[in-house]
């Protein structure tokens, strides 16, 4: 409109105008992708600034004994130096839009006086034409300039924007709406057929085509070297990923229809690496609960299978002792025995134990195995083991080997197997 009205005053007026407004916005639009790449950058490298933060507080212990604070202090010093750069960088594109619009102003303010002037000695303007020409034309110009300093302060807004997109669009484990197949009891029938699972990003699965069954109150050990996929198949059968090819099976409903919290209730892990929470040993164990709540009874029981209670018997803090943050004021052992408690005081259908006496000494490891046995009957129980003294509590025995089923057969039969090395390598 200013600029139909600038060129009704004088048509030649317009032309500065114009070519300003378009230099703008061009100007704006080269400075986009430029801007657009350095936010990127920008939020990868403090994203990874922040791991390392967090990574190297809280495992404080590990970086001294490595002594490598120098070498962390030199990444997290690279990155700060870094990301300073690039903001720096960002700033100066984002004013550089800015202040380009406003020397572009000007200069078709000065402009269009100049030929204003040549058009008055002319006589094809009069001065009040050019004094109102001159005022509209910086009128014409301010909201053009305004819009491309709004499009350089844009592009950092969009790019938190769809950092936060993408965190809310990951898929969620209950998505609303999806029925799930509830079943409040299961008999513990495990079946795995054709599962195969692939990690994301990976290029090499991580478990081939395995197919097994295991019986209601059946107990299987499942041994194999490091790395075999041992603990990527408990993970299958927990339902923290879902087979990239094949199917697992609890009682004959594929996992997938399985509401996951009701699939976990039915399972007590134990994992391989136990984390604990901060709080007391009483919250830990109950943590095990879920959302059911734990009685005293089932607490006590847990604990003493576990073989808890000479713990807590011998602290004048009981059950209320405090572990500390992620349970480093506990022993490697006794965490593992706070694992073991909190996986079964729910009393689950099944057993799934990863490593679960790994650092236990020999004792211990026998008071447990006794207080397991009588506690399993009639549970199905699944143990991954290094330890041959725990294949006493297994009558069947299912050997991995680079992700798949190698030897699965009565215990003795393939210990001797094992033995003699009659039971291949999967290639
Ligand atoms: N989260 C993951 N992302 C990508 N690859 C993984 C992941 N977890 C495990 N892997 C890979 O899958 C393979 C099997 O790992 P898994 O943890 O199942 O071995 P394992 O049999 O439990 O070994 P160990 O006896 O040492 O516990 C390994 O080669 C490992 O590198
Ligand atoms: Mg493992």
């Amino acid at each position: 409109l200013f600029a139909a009205v600038i060129a009704l005053i004088g048509a030649p007026l317009v032309i500065p105008v114009l070519v300003g407004v378009v230099f703008i916005l061009l100007y704006a639009l080269a400075a986009q992708g430029k801007l657009h790449e350095l936010s990127e950058t920008t939020q990868q490298v403090s994203a990874q600034r922040n791991a390392t933060l967090v990574e190297s507080l809280s495992n404080l212990e590990t970086v001294k004994t490595l002594r490598a604070e120098s070498r962390l202090q030199g990444v997290w010093e690279k990155a700060t130096a870094f990301l300073s750069r690039t903001s720096a960088q960002l700033r100066l594109v984002s004013t550089s839009v800015s202040n380009v619009a406003m020397w572009a102003q000007h200069t078709v303010a000065v402009c269009v006086i100049l030929v204003g002037v040549y058009l008055i000695i002319d006589g094809n303007l009069t001065q009040g034409g050019l004094i109102a020409a001159y005022m509209l034309s910086s009128r014409a110009m301010a909201p053009v300039s305004q819009a491309a300093a709004l499009l350089a302060q844009y592009h950092q807004s969009a790019t938190a924007l769809n950092s936060l997109n993408e965190v809310m669009q990951r898929p969620v484990e209950r998505p609303e709406g999806k029925a799930f197949i509830s079943r409040p009891v299961v008999r513990g029938e495990i079946r795995f057929d054709k599962a195969s699972l692939r990690y994301p990003d990976e290029d090499r699965d991580a478990l081939r085509e395995v197919s097994l069954t295991i019986e209601p109150g059946e107990k299987v050990a499942l041994l194999g070297r490091v790395g075999c996929g041992k603990t990527s198949l408990n993970k299958l059968l927990l339902g923290l990923y879902a087979p990239s090819a094949g199917a697992v099976m609890l009682d004959g409903v594929d996992l997938r229809q399985f509401d996951p919290l009701q699939l976990r209730r039915h399972i007590g892990y134990v994992p391989q690496d136990v984390s604990l929470f901060f709080g007391s040993l009483r919250d830990n164990i109950i943590a095990g609960g879920g959302s059911d709540g734990v009685d005293d009874e089932a607490l006590l029981r847990a604990i003493k299978l576990s073989g808890l209670d000479s713990l807590v018997n011998a602290h004048p803090h009981g059950v209320d002792l405090q572990v500390g943050e992620r349970g480093q004021m506990l022993s490697g052992g006794q965490r593992q025995a706070v694992a073991i408690a909190r996986a079964m005081v729910h009393d689950p259908q099944i057993l799934l134990l990863d490593e679960p006496t790994s650092s236990m000494d020999h004792a211990s490891e026998e008071a447990f195995k006794a207080s397991l046995k009588a506690y399993s009957h009639g549970k199905t129980l699944i143990v991954v083991t290094h330890r041959t003294s725990l294949l006493a509590l297994v009558e069947r025995i299912i050997v991995i080997d680079a992700g798949k089923v190698v030897a699965d057969g009565p215990r003795d039969k393939v210990v001797e197997a094992l033995r003699k090395g009659q039971i291949g390598r999967a290639n």
